[in-house]
């Protein structure tokens, strides 16, 4: 069922676990993610960027390819289908392409800039039931090589931008995308405890999930985070499987070249790296 992220967020944040935003890539990601919430009972977000809409031909495909999907699979677990990193512009055609959920990351806005745009998207979303993630504090990652520091969001900025209404609320706390580096801080406790004082109910989303000690994620859940996303973990496990069928000279044997068995060690692999997430998370059986 394709459904917003509303009901099963709010579900998380009153039973104290989180759902998973899995990212996808294409039909392979999509199917593993998909078959794996179905088999574990749990709720699910599939997360697509802006990049990997565009890589999946836009996201009129992406959304029509995972209706269909949900419909051809039998999957009856609640599925919300989100925009990640949206831009402004991104966030209305997902929108349009029907999708179920958006992100709007003002987050590098000044933050008048990221109130007023986000406020405008809030009304859009209500009016057709649709969930809506904003965010505060810019969460660091790699890019070009550089590894950002994750920001830590001021927990006042938090309050004005979830009183405007929103969904869900991902607020920067020394979290990043990507890989941590060996020098990492680890996750800001204290600004997390700070901000769900001031949000109340409000449902809090963990960016960068990949690599965060367990300890640290079920710290967070009982701080109020009730969403995390999970992306490079996914492609770590998918390319580790397909380097080891390659180098096994797997594809050399038979028909091992046949898509549908070069692919399927990835596939499994990104099953169990789902399955263990929603164990850690908390949201299986949840459904
Ligand atoms: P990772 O790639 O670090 O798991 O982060 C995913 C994410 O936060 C997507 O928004």
């Amino acid at each position: 069922m394709l459904v917003s992220a509303k009901e099963m967020l709010t579900k998380a944040k009153a039973g104290k676990y989180a759902v998973g935003q899995f990212n996808i890539n294409n039909l392979e990601w999509t199917k593993a993610i998909l078959l794996t919430a179905q088999e574990q009972n749990s709720p699910v977000i599939l997360g697509v960027s802006e990049g990997a809409g565009k890589y999946m031909c836009g996201f009129k495909t992406v959304a029509d390819m995972v209706k269909a999907m949900i419909e051809d699979l039998g999957i009856t677990v609640p599925v919300a289908l989100h925009l990640d990193h949206g831009s402004y512009e991104g966030a209305k055609k997902c929108i349009a392409a029907g999708f179920s959920s958006v992100m709007f990351d003002g987050s590098h806005y000044p933050i008048e800039e990221n109130i007023e745009k986000t406020k405008e998207l809030v009304g859009i979303c209500d009016e057709l039931g649709l969930s809506l993630e904003a965010e505060v504090g810019s969460i660091g990652g790699e890019e070009d090589g550089v590894v950002g520091a994750g920001e830590c969001a001021d927990p006042n900025e938090c309050k004005m931008i979830a009183d405007l209404g929103v969904t869900m609320l991902a607020a920067g706390i020394g979290n990043i995308h990507g890989k941590y580096p060996e020098n990492w801080a680890g996750l800001s406790f204290d600004t997390l405890d700070a901000i769900q004082q001031l949000t109340g109910d409000m449902p809090l989303v963990l960016h960068g999930g990949t690599g965060i000690p367990a300890e640290m994620i079920q710290k967070a859940i009982s701080l109020g985070v009730s969403k995390i996303n999970v992306n490079t973990e996914c492609q770590l496990s998918f390319a580790d499987a397909t380097r080891k069928y390659i180098e096994a000279g797997k594809d050399l044997q038979g028909k091992g070249f046949d898509p549908r068995k070069l692919l399927a060690p990835g596939f499994e692999a990104i099953k169990a790296t789902v399955k263990e997430k929603m164990e850690l998370f908390g949201s299986v059986g949840k459904a």
